[in-house]
């Protein structure tokens, strides 16, 4: 230590040196929430308090924690093979990760792209697209577009086609040559439907006039979370995702499915692409990949994608893309382990099963004070609070440290409280998630 300035001691107790992501830094300091360990639907906080999970992490730990068989699978990789360079080079993990992945999809969603985290998974597809098209002579075609109120990461590509304003206005001009359509949140027809909203399926027609006006031989990749998730859950409306996919198709625009959050069986089914019967043309995924206990992620590619790329000579390179850690030994591992609890305990099956169950939670709170809005879809919920005057966000937070304090861990977003838990969630642990949040929301001023 070079000078006496040097003032923080490197000690768990100083929380001074860590820039916290996404955190009220000064808030988060001044009263610390601090989990030391975690089993199963629980974490332990540093005080040794049980706080119940109802966010399976930030959406990721979809087997529940502390998982014995992803223990002893990293454990045994990291022991046996660290690290193998991931170009040029393989090792065979990664191989059959990428086959199991690939198993849980319909059709030919046949070849996986491994990224280390969800916003390297989307700037990986939207990269992916723009080089499709040139392979095959439509050069032209670089065009991105979005959607309002979409969440795709932080990259530049990410916040670029992402449409949540706070994520972009810090950041300057982002990507050039990027649209974006409406978002489909409706309050003022769709409130308080349980599942998929009758109205709004007209707005994927948007996409018309966004090619009208630009020109399909401009247009690369449309990308949508197929339910939006951080913005504060956002159901597609009925019918909506399909008519995406026909315009895509009529005009030879790519559509990619960002399921960061609906992958690994959030809606109790594979991913939202099976849920809902609309085929894109890339998936975005990361998270539930690995149950969170290693980061990855993924972009998995129909065939005709990889094909593409396909008949340069064979010693040369297809893609000009990748990063040191794809496919990393120990994350693949971790992966492996992950999909084989989902498969062996029939997790996806689970949360279809209980959907029902947590519908009729999410939809008990109606007429609670401030409740303006209750979505639901698979094993997500969310509650949309009005806003106090002049204080946006204040109220939902507030909720959010009470439940901590009652010893449920929820997450929100602006107003909106968006619920998670993992996969293995039991009927008691859900009335407990919404006789709490009812609890505090009945004295929230
Ligand atoms: C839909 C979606 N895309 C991308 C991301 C970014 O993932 P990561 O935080 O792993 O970069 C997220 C994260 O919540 C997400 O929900």
């Amino acid at each position: 230590m070079s000078s006496a300035a040097r003032a923080f001691e490197p000690s768990p107790n100083n929380l001074e040196a860590f820039w916290m992501p996404f955190t009220a830094n000064r808030q988060f300091k001044g009263k610390p929430r601090l989990f030391v360990a975690a089993k199963d639907m629980h974490y332990t906080t540093i005080e040794g308090r049980q706080v119940l999970d109802a966010t399976a992490g930030l959406w990721c730990v979809n087997a529940g924690h502390g998982r014995k068989k992803i223990v002893e699978a990293v454990q045994q990789q990291i022991a046996k093979l660290d690290y193998a360079p991931a170009f040029q080079m393989g090792h065979p993990l990664a191989f059959e990760l990428a086959s199991k992945i690939v198993q849980l999809l319909p059709g030919d969603f046949d070849h996986v792209f491994f990224t280390n985290s969800g916003s390297e998974s989307v700037d990986t597809a939207l990269k992916i697209a723009i080089a499709y098209h040139r392979s095959r002579g439509q050069g032209a075609r670089q065009r991105l577009i979005g959607r309002e109120r979409g969440y795709h990461g932080v990259g530049f590509g990410g916040i670029s086609v992402g449409g949540i304003v706070s994520n972009r206005k810090f950041f300057g001009s982002m990507l050039s040559g990027v649209d974006h359509l409406p978002h489909t949140h409706i309050l003022a027809k769709n409130a308080f439907t349980r599942g998929e909203p009758n109205h709004g399926a007209e707005l994927a027609d948007e996409l018309e006039r966004i090619v009208t006006l630009h020109d399909a031989s401009t247009i690369a990749a449309v990308i949508v979370e197929p339910v939006a998730g951080s913005t504060g859950v956002l159901v597609p409306p009925k019918g909506y995702l399909k008519r995406l996919r026909e315009i895509c198709d009529k005009h030879g625009i790519l559509l990619i499915f960002d399921e960061v959050i609906t992958g690994f069986g959030r809606l109790g089914a594979s991913f939202a692409t099976e849920y809902f019967g609309v085929k894109p043309d890339m998936i975005t995924c990361a998270k539930g990949l690995t149950n969170g206990s290693i980061p990855m992620g993924a972009v998995i590619c129909r065939k005709g994608i990889y094909d593409a790329f396909m008949d340069a000579p064979d010693n040369t390179i297809e893609l000009f893309h990748g990063y040191t850690y794809s496919g990393h030994p120990v994350a693949s591992a971790a992966g492996i382990a992950t999909l084989e609890i989902y498969k062996e305990e029939g997790l996806f099956e689970r949360a279809r099963d209980l959907s029902g169950y947590w519908q009729d939670a999410v939809h008990s709170l109606k007429g609670l004070p401030n409740v303006i809005d209750l979505r639901n879809l698979g094993l997500v919920g969310a509650i949309e609070l009005e806003p106090r005057p002049g204080k946006p966000t204040a109220r939902a937070f507030e909720a959010f440290l009470n439940c901590y304090e009652k010893g449920v861990l929820i997450r929100t977003t602006g107003d909106i409280i968006a619920l998670s838990p993992p996969l293995i969630v039991e009927k008691g642990h859900i009335d407990q998630i919404f006789g709490t949040i009812a609890e505090v929301l009945k004295t929230l001023p």
